[in-house]
């Protein structure tokens, strides 16, 4: 598929006015995807686990307006008006405009919340825009006749990317790959999609319980970050070094060895945090405490054999990744060994989702 498959043929005959709503997962990326080219084109491929718990819920309430010169829009943060958000809307509908030229037809009412709380560290980007361009995405399939639901979520995943790129590992479930890769059908640039090869059991129930370290907000945001791998002394063969874990994981997906599963997330999470720590300029997202849990839990696994292992994102909170069978010991280890290093003993218990989901309105 190209681009130009998600620009409307026909005419269509678009509803006046309607409320629709839905609920978006967050996803840890188990692959990262860091560094981009123009357009919301990652630089290497990614894959992630959708998660449940960590979700935003938005509805769009909208009607037909006269004036069609510019986007109108009202956005609502967990019940308050929310201005500082606005900017980064108004980019994604400039930037989803030509797939969706209905946009500047209407007046919208954008009401959105998160499940997690306000501000702990966790990205809301991945989730508010896979939620957001679920719903807007609604408006053309209420205009059109039997629309499959293969192209939708295909088109909800393309336009949550330019949104935020790792939002369009937010549409479905359980395990999303993002970005074109040799030995992947199907891979593409522009949207995610299911993990098109054998999956073992104990990933489809994986957990992730969050530890946040960290509530406030990063001091470097992820899209700089990703411009700073532009000239990067090591971006070329960090790029590589993504195909090729990539390769690696698909016989750990599909035989569940999890040492090896072991290796490759860990391995990914801090070279995340070294292509940071080695860009010009150079900056440190990790704090004390995510070396002191991560230490904690390199000690705990080698003591157990336990197959507990982190993954970072790109701030200072420890994702720690275990297969369900393990869940009580694991979070026992975390109640006793690790709370100390969160904010506030604060953590949230997370795994595996299905994606996202329309929430039906009464
Ligand atoms: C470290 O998707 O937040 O979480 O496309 O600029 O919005 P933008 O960046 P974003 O970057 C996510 C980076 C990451 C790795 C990942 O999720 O793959």
């Amino acid at each position: 598929m190209t681009e130009k498959d998600f620009i409307p043929q026909e005419n269509l005959n678009y509803p006046k006015k309607g409320k629709v709503a839905y609920k978006a997962p967050s996803n840890i990326a188990l692959v990262k995807y860091w560094g981009k080219k123009e357009n919301q084109i990652p630089a290497n491929p990614s894959v992630s686990f959708t998660l449940d718990a960590c979700a935003t819920r938005t509805t769009l309430t909208y009607h037909q307006k006269e004036d069609k010169s510019d986007f109108s829009f009202d956005l609502f943060f967990e019940g308050k008006p929310k201005e500082d958000f606005k900017p980064k809307i108004e980019t994604f509908l400039k930037r989803i405009e030509s797939y969706l030229p209905y946009l500047r037809e209407y007046h919208f009412t954008i009401e959105t919340s998160n499940s997690f709380p306000h501000s702990s560290g966790i990205a809301s980007s991945a989730s508010g825009m896979a939620a957001l361009a679920l719903c807007l995405l609604e408006i053309e399939k209420e205009a059109t006749v039997n629309q499959d639901s293969e192209f939708f979520n295909k088109k909800a995943s393309f336009l949550a990317r330019l949104g935020s790129g790792s939002a369009c590992r937010s549409i479905k479930g359980n395990l999303v790959q993002w970005g074109k890769h040799e030995g992947l059908e199907n891979s593409t640039d522009l949207f995610g999609v299911n993990y098109p090869n054998k999956v073992n059991n104990v990933f489809k129930s994986f957990h992730d319980t969050i530890l946040l370290v960290h509530k406030g907000q990063k001091t470097v945001s992820s899209t700089v970050g990703h411009n700073l791998m532009n000239g990067h002394p090591y971006a070329a063969s960090r790029f590589v070094h993504a195909h090729t874990n990539l390769a690696a994981l698909e016989a750990v997906f599909a035989n569940g060895d999890l040492n090896q599963f072991i290796n490759i997330v860990e391995s990914e999470a801090l070279t995340l945090h070294a292509m940071m720590m080695s860009s010009t300029p150079y900056f440190i997202l990790m704090m004390p405490n995510t070396l002191n849990i991560i230490n904690a839990i390199w000690t705990y696994r080698k003591k157990t054999q336990i197959p507990v292992c982190f993954t970072l994102d790109a701030g200072a909170n420890v994702h720690v990744l275990y297969p369900e069978s393990y869940s009580k010991e694991v979070i026992a280890f975390i109640k006793t060994e690790l709370v100390q290093y969160c904010e506030n003993g604060h953590y949230i218990c997370d795994k595996v989702g299905n994606g996202a989901k329309k929430i039906e309105l009464k």
